[in-house]
């Protein structure tokens, strides 16, 4: 298993470009299965998790070139293409669910794997199931899969979801485009990364209109030849925004829409960046001293990402005080904790809150990653820590960071990949 070894302190400085959105590209690739004309998707990241869809979506039968940079995929669907969607491949990536919405809605069958939980908890998949049997899907869980079925074609309906879900809202969104009828969503989540998919859907020829959270579908009987380029990763960017902040660093994002990130930007002001923001473009410099943010909660966007938890909290232990940090989406999203702590961080957890001393000076040390965004923040911290950091299992971060070391040493820091 690769390994990082990360050479500190060292501080960030130069410019940065940030990859297509993980997060974004997933939603969108599973929707290529309502097509049966030949669909264009480009700005793909190059991780791991992208090549999982892709290979997901050949198993079913689609027919896919990619570009030599491996950031434009070419698909196009067979007249009747395969409807099983293996655990081998599922276990290995939970966003494959998502190919359940657009395999009833196109094909009225399937037997898709449970995607099982992760180490950041249980991900249940019940609020997916409750709402596309709403739209007509019949289904019985066996054998760890989800066997299901529906009489024809979906039928528009009207669906609250019981919490906000960024996958049980696109899982919706993608099976009601071929649904007859209208389907009303409420209690959306309306995460950037669902717009980009429902923009892409619309310039598809589904018709989905917004309005706060609830969300209009009014079902079409097919989608249109489409050549799409998906949206860049705002928690890339805000890693790296945490980076510069954290580093004393100097740093100059480009080709991201700063507005997907203004909560977090205004968060790093408060902790002393210097940020400087125009339409595309990011410039931000880390202060010497570094404020405690007193309390910071996750939240369902627009509130502040779990998925930058970790990293927040990388910069909290840097602060001139105490922080509570409360994580409200995930069960068990603190394994990078016991991490931070070998580095020297004098954190306490209570079920879900965590509280950082701050102050602390991390000195180097053999690390394990766990979640990809947990394995992030070791990089971070490895990057403020005096002396030598090892970091094991760093496929966790090849799944949702394009080549991190090449951009991370573009930017002086002193990193290599050991195979
Ligand atoms: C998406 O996961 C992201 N993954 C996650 O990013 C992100 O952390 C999460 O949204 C929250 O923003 C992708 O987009 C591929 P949810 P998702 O459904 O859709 C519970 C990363 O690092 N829930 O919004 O699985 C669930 O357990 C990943 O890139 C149910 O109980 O998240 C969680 O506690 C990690 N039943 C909460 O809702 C359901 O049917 C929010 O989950 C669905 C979800």
């Amino acid at each position: 298993m690769d390994k990082f070894i990360i050479d500190g302190p060292c501080r960030i400085k130069g410019k940065v470009s940030i990859s297509g959105s993980k997060n974004a590209s997933l939603p969108i690739l599973a929707s290529t299965l309502l097509f049966d004309k030949p669909v264009i998707i480009k700005n793909l990241p190059r991780v791991k998790d992208i090549n999982t869809m892709l290979n997901l979506l050949k198993s079913l039968g689609s027919k896919i070139e990619i570009s030599k940079d491996k950031k434009t995929a070419r698909i196009l669907n067979k007249k009747n293409m395969k409807t099983f969607a293996s655990y081998s491949l599922v276990k290995t990536m939970r966003g494959s669910i998502l190919v359940l919405g657009p395999l009833i809605a196109k094909f009225h069958k399937s037997m898709t794997s449970l995607p099982g939980g992760c180490l950041i908890g249980a991900r249940p998949v019940d609020y997916h199931l409750a709402a596309l049997k709403k739209l007509g899907m019949n289904y019985e869980i066996k054998d760890g899969y989800i066997i299901a079925k529906s009489k024809g074609k979906l039928k528009g309906a009207s669906i609250t979801f019981p919490k906000l879900s960024v996958g049980a809202t696109e899982n919706s969104i993608i099976a009601a485009c071929l649904a007859k009828g209208k389907t009303i969503l409420k209690n959306c989540a309306i995460e950037p990364e669902i717009k980009d998919l429902t923009n892409f859907l619309n310039l598809s020829g589904a018709k989905i209109k917004w309005k706060g959270r609830t969300c209009k579908i009014k079902g079409v009987n097919s989608l249109n030849q489409t050549e799409y380029s998906v949206m860049p990763d705002r928690i890339e960017a805000g890693t790296f925004c945490v980076a510069a902040t954290l580093s004393k660093g100097n740093l100059e994002i480009n080709n991201l829409n700063p507005n997907v990130i203004q909560k977090e930007l205004n968060l790093l002001k408060k902790a002393g960046a210097n940020i400087k923001t125009n339409k595309n473009k990011i410039t931000i410099k880390g202060p010497e001293k570094i404020k405690s943010l007193k309390s910071i909660k996750t939240k369902e966007y627009p509130g502040i990402p779990t998925d930058l938890q970790a990293q927040l909290m990388v910069l909290m232990c840097k602060a001139n005080g105490k922080t509570l940090i409360t994580e409200s989406i995930f069960e068990n999203r603190f394994m990078h904790v016991a991490e931070l702590q070998r580095l020297g961080a004098s954190i306490n957890i209570n079920k879900n809150k965590a509280i950082i001393h701050g102050n602390t000076n991390f000195v180097a040390a053999e690390l394990m990653s766990s979640d990809l965004r947990a394995s992030v923040a070791l990089v971070l911290a490895a990057i403020v820590s005096n002396g030598k950091s090892v970091i094991n299992r760093i496929y966790h971060l090849d799944r949702g960071y394009e080549k991190i070391e090449n951009k991370l040493k573009k930017i002086g820091i002193k990193i290599k990949r050991l195979k």
